[in-house]
This record gives structure tokens, C-alpha cells and sequence, in this order.
């Protein structure tokens, strides 16, 4: 039997018809929602997330300002930048897309940004209350991926949760939220032994590596969820994840797809963090 999709793409569409009414009443009330995004040089893959993110932002009535700075930039001036982007009221919230040029340092960059308007949630303020459970803002892919399993009716109680990867962004704030969801999180990464008996082991595996079909069905239990985060590119332009799709569909009990999956929730999540920090700007 096959496994039943998590449907990323209507998820999304579900919550961002219910944000859209959100950001409908708050416009009624004299509050616009703003996100600038700050991306520097050419990097076409960046060029692509930066103008997804911009669409999604106006289709449900977000005020997005985008900033395009040459490859040639200075940290400097990119501070200068968020610096003054931390002071403008009409801005809720920033979000300066990864990578950056290598001569500009992302860490201190990120550090610049306000915690009040850390959207991403990169700040080691906002990571540090992530870890102890008290937060506003969460990292958009872990927090896309919790609404998936939670809308999906997931129940994360006790059981045992494998994650593949221990990346800033995704595996340590994944594991963190599995944590507080009270699962028995164990988190795996390039020099785990046996990752294919601990994968085994899993009621709910998140893949988060960066290799195409790194994970087929030998490394999943039978009726595991499955939740593939990767995105790669492969040589004819296609995208697709860190799972073996094919594979792993026929044995788990629910699987997300790539694309379709998680993506589209990680852009419907920064909206969302949008729209919070908006609020708590009134407060
Ligand atoms: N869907 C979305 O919205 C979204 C958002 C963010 C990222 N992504 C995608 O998700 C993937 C992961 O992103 P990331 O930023 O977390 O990547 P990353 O920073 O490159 O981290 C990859 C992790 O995988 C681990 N790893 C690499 N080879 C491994 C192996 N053979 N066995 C076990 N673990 C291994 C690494 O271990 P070490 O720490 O030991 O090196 C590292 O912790 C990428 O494809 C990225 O494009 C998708």
C-alpha cells in the first residue's frame, strides 16, 4: 500500500487563505505588514527564492520591499542597510537571503538584524529561545514542517523521531521542536555509525541532507513518516529531494513529496512570522 501525501502545496494554500484575512483586518486598522528582502549578487537560484518569496508576500497583501545590491557590496554597507531597514517602521520584518558573497561575513550580518524583525529566526536571540521552548518566531522549514505533521493529525507523543542533518536552519531546530512535542528525538549527521539502523528505528524520519535520493527504503521502517526536506537541482533542471520518492512511498505511511512538500510551507511560515512580528510592533 502507498503512502498517503503531505500536501505541502494545499496546506499551504489553506493557511495562507486564512493570513490573507488577517492581513485584510490589519490593514483595516491603519497596520500594513512589511518584509524587505536583501539579496546580494547573482546567484540565480537566490534570484529565484528572492522573487517566490516577493510573490507570495503580495498575493496575500504583504507589503514586500526588495533590495538587490551588486555582487560587489560591502559588509559595511549591507549593515548599513539592515541597520537601517531595524529602524523603519513600514519594515516588520527582514530577511537578507543565504549565501551571501564570501567576502561578506553572513554570521555578522545576521547578528545585525533586530531580534524584533528576525523573520528567519538566524538570530542567536531568537535560536536560543527556540531551544528553551519560549518563542515567537520559529525558523520557517521547522515550523512548516510541525504544521504539516500537526494538520496531518500526526501525533508526535513518545514516539521516536530520526533527523538527518544538524544544519542552523533545519536538523537542530527540528530536533528542538520534536523535542517539545515530546518525541524521542535522535539527530544523525556525516559521522553517525549504523544510520541505517537508526533510521530503521524511526516512527518519524526528517531528511535533511542535501544529497538527491540519499535515503531509500532500506533506511525506513515500515509505516514511518516521512519528511524529505532537500532540495536539490539535478543536471536536466529537475528538482528533487534527499529521498528516494519511488522507494520509500511503497513503505511508509505518509511521505511529502519534492516539490510540493515542504517548500511551499517554509515561504507560507515566513509570511506568517511577518505577520506576527506586524502585530507585536503595536504592542
Ligand atoms: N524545503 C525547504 O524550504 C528547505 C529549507 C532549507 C534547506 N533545504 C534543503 O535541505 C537540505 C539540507 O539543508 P541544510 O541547510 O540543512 O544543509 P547543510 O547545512 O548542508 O547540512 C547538511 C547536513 O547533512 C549532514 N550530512 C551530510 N552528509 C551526510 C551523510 N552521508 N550522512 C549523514 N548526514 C550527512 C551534514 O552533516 P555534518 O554536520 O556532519 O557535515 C549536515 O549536518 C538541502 O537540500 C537544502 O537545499 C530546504
Amino acid at each position: 500500500m502507498g503512502a498517503i501525501i503531505l500536501n505541502g502545496k494545499e496546506i499551504s494554500q489553506e493557511i495562507r487563505k486564512d493570513l490573507k484575512a488577517k492581513v485584510d483586518e490589519l490593514k483595516q486598522n491603519g497596520l500594513h505588514p512589511g518584509l524587505a528582502v536583501v539579496l546580494v549578487g547573482n546567484d540565480p537560484a537566490s534570484r529565484i527564492y528572492v522573487n517566490n518569496k516577493k510573490k507570495a508576500c503580495e498575493e496575500i497583501g504583504i507589503r514586500s520591499f526588495e533590495y538587490i545590491l551588486p555582487e560587489k557590496t560591502t559588509e559595511e554597507e549591507l549593515i548599513q542597510l539592515v541597520e537601517t531597514l531595524n529602524k523603519d517602521n513600514s519594515v516588520h520584518g527582514i530577511l537578507v537571503q543565504l549565501p551571501l558573497p564570501k567576502h561578506i561575513d553572513a554570521e555578522n550580518v545576521l547578528l545585525r538584524i533586530s531580534p524584533d524583525k528576525d523573520v528567519d529566526s538566524f538570530h542567536p536571540f531568537n535560536m536560543g529561545r527556540v531551544m528553551i521552548g519560549d518563542y515567537y518566531f520559529l525558523p520557517c522549514t521547522p515550523a512548516g514542517i510541525m504544521e504539516l505533521l500537526i494538520r496531518s493529525g500526526i501525533n508526535l507523543v513518545g514516539k521516536e523521531c530520526v533527523v538527518v542533518g544538524r544544519s542552523n536552519i533545519v536538523g537542530k531546530p527540528i530536533a528542538m521542536l520534536l523535542l517539545h512535542s515530546n518525541a524521542t528525538v535522535t539527530i544523525c549527521h556525516s559521522k553517525t555509525r549504523n544510520l541505517k539502523e537508526i533510521c530503521r528505528r524511526a516512527d518519524v524520519l526528517v531528511v535533511a541532507v542535501g544529497k538527491p535520493k540519499f535515503i531509500n527504503a532500506d533506511y525506513v521502517k515500515d509505516g514511518a513518516v516521512v519528511i524529505d526536506v532537500g532540495i536539490n537541482r539535478l543536471e536536466d533542471g529537475k528538482i528533487c529531494g534527499d529521498v528516494d520518492f519511488d522507494s520509500v512511498s511503497e513503505k511508509a505511511s505518509y511521505i511529502t513529496p519534492v516539490p510540493g512538500g515542504v517548500g511551499p510551507m517554509t515561504i507560507t511560515m515566513l509570511l506568517k512570522n511577518t505577520i506576527m512580528s506586524a502585530e507585536l510592533s503595536r504592542q
